[in-house]
């Protein structure tokens, strides 16, 4: 299999010019981008259990492997929720290229600020 290109859009904080990665194949896009140094939040490990991993999936979403019902569930929750948001530890890239926004806040900073 070969390696897929990920465009991760700036994020002011996490990414500010926006980066090109590579996925590894069987490799999550939150993995891809912890590889990367791209450091998004992953509360519960992984485990489809929290939604600090959302991001939202600008291109390429119809190729990505499709979501569970406990990712579904948990992505109503997320904050900035939209039609191709997608929890980035459950995801993996399938096209060439997949570009992905990583949200201005997760769910938890948002508790934070109220
Ligand atoms: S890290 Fe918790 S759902 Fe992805």
């Amino acid at each position: 299999m070969q390696k897929k290109k990920i465009k991760v859009l700036p994020h002011e904080v996490i990414c500010p010019d926006g980066m090109m990665i590579e996925a590894n194949p069987n490799e999550s896009i939150l993995d891809a981008c912890l590889r990367n140094g791209l450091k998004i939040e992953h509360a519960c490990e992984k485990a489809c259990a929290c939604t600090t991993c959302h991001v939202i999936i600008k291109e390429g979403f119809n190729d990505l492997n499709e979501a569970s019902d406990e990712e579904e569930d948990l992505l109503d929750k997320a904050w900035g929720l939209q039609s191709t948001s997608r929890l980035s530890c459950q995801a993996y890239p399938v096209s060439d290229l997949t570009v992905v926004e990583i949200p201005k806040y997760t769910i938890n900073q948002v508790s934070e600020l109220t």
